[in-house]
C-alpha cells in the first residue's frame, strides 16, 4: 500500500499505548479491501485527552479507537453517543465526519462473538464475573442482553454493587460461594497478567465442563490450570479482535473476514518472537 495525499488516517487513542495489537490486525484489514488508508497508534496522557481530540478533529482523522484510560472521558466530547454508550458509560471507538463525531462501543459485541463461540447460547447460562472496572461494565451488559444468570466478585466489594444495580447481577463476597454451580468464568481484573500476581481463588476448583474466559489476552494462570482441568477455555485475543471487526464495519461498512486478522496477528508474533 502507498501512501499518498489521499490516504485517510485512523489510529487508536490510550496511554500507554506500544503493547497495542490493534495496529496490527486493522491495517491488514484496509489492505485486505485495498482501501488506502494507515492505523496508527496514538500515545496521549489523560491531561492531554481534551487537545488531542480537538487536533484529531481539526487533522480530519476519519476515526479512532478509544483505549484505556480514555474510554469514559471521551463521553465529554464527542457529538453523539450511541445508545449501548449510554447504557455502558464508555466508548471505544469514535467516527468523524466532516459535521460530527460520533461514540460507539464494540467491546460487549466482541465480547458477546468471543463468549458465544466459547459457551454456544448465553441464556440462561450461569456466569461468574471477576472484576468491576471499565471492561466488566461491557461485558455486563452483553450478558444482561443475553439474558445469562450473572454472579459478580470484585476485590472493592462497593463497586460491585453499582454494577449489579445497573446490570440487575448478584454480588458475591468471595468467588468460592458460586464456583462449583457456575458454567462460565469470566476473568476482567488484571490479575493474571504477572505470573507472580496472587490466583483470585483456588483455581483447582474448576472443573473440566466449565468454560474459562480471560480478557488478558496470554495464557494466565488461571487458564493454564482451566487447560490442566480440562475446561474449554479462550483468552483475551478473540474479544480484541472481534471488538476491532465491528469497529471497522463502523468506519467502511464492511466485514473483515475473522481469519484475516487473526493470520495478521499470528504472523505479527511470529516475526516478533524469532
Ligand atoms: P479495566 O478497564 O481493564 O477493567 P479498571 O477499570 O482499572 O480496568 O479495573 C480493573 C479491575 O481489576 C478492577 O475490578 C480491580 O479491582 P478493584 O475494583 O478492587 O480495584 C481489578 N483488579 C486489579 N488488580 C487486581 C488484583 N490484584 N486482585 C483482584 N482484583 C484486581
Amino acid at each position: 500500500m502507498t501512501l499518498d495525499g489521499k490516504t485517510w488516517v485512523y489510529g487508536v487513542v490510550g496511554y500507554p499505548i506500544s503493547h497495542s495489537l490493534s495496529p496490527v490486525f486493522q491495517n491488514q484489514a484496509f489492505r485486505h479491501f485495498s482501501i488506502n488508508a494507515v492505523y496508527v497508534p496514538f500515545e496521549v496522557k489523560p491531561e492531554d485527552f481534551e487537545r488531542a481530540f480537538l487536533g484529531l478533529k481539526a487533522l480530519g482523522v476519519k476515526g479512532v479507537n478509544i483505549t484505556l484510560p480514555h474510554k469514559e472521558k471521551v463521553l465529554d466530547f464527542v457529538d453523539f453517543l450511541d445508545e449501548h454508550v449510554k447504557a455502558i458509560g464508555a466508548a471505544n471507538t469514535v467516527k468523524f465526519t466532516e459535521e460530527a463525531s460520533y461514540a460507539y462501543n464494540t467491546d460487549w459485541i466482541g465480547f458477546l462473538r468471543a463468549a458465544e463461540k466459547l459457551v454456544g447460547d448465553l441464556k440462561g447460562i450461569r456466569v461468574l464475573v471477576l472484576g468491576a472496572g471499565g471492561s466488566s461494565r461491557a461485558i455486563l451488559y452483553g450478558l444482561q442482553k443475553k439474558e445469562a444468570r450473572v454472579f459478580l466478585w470484585n476485590r472493592t466489594r462497593d463497586k460491585a454493587y453499582k454494577l449489579c444495580q445497573v446490570f440487575g447481577c448478584n454480588v458475591v463476597e468471595k468467588p468460592e460461594e458460586v464456583i462449583s454451580k457456575v458454567d462460565f468464568i469470566v476473568n476482567t481484573t488484571s490479575a493474571g497478567l504477572r505470573d507472580d500476581d496472587p490466583p483470585l481463588f483456588d483455581y483447582n476448583l474448576l472443573h473440566p465442563e466449565q468454560k474459562v474466559m480471560d480478557i488478558i489476552y496470554k495464557e494466565t494462570p488461571l487458564l493454564r490450570t482451566a487447560r490442566e482441568k480440562g475446561c474449554s477455555y479462550l483468552d483475551g485475543l478473540d474479544m480484541l479482535l472481534y471488538q476491532g471487526i465491528e469497529s471497522f464495519k463502523i468506519w467502511t461498512g464492511l466485514e473483515v473476514p475473522y481469519k484475516v486478522v487473526k493470520e495478521a496477528i499470528l504472523n505479527y508474533q511470529t516475526r516478533t518472537t524469532i
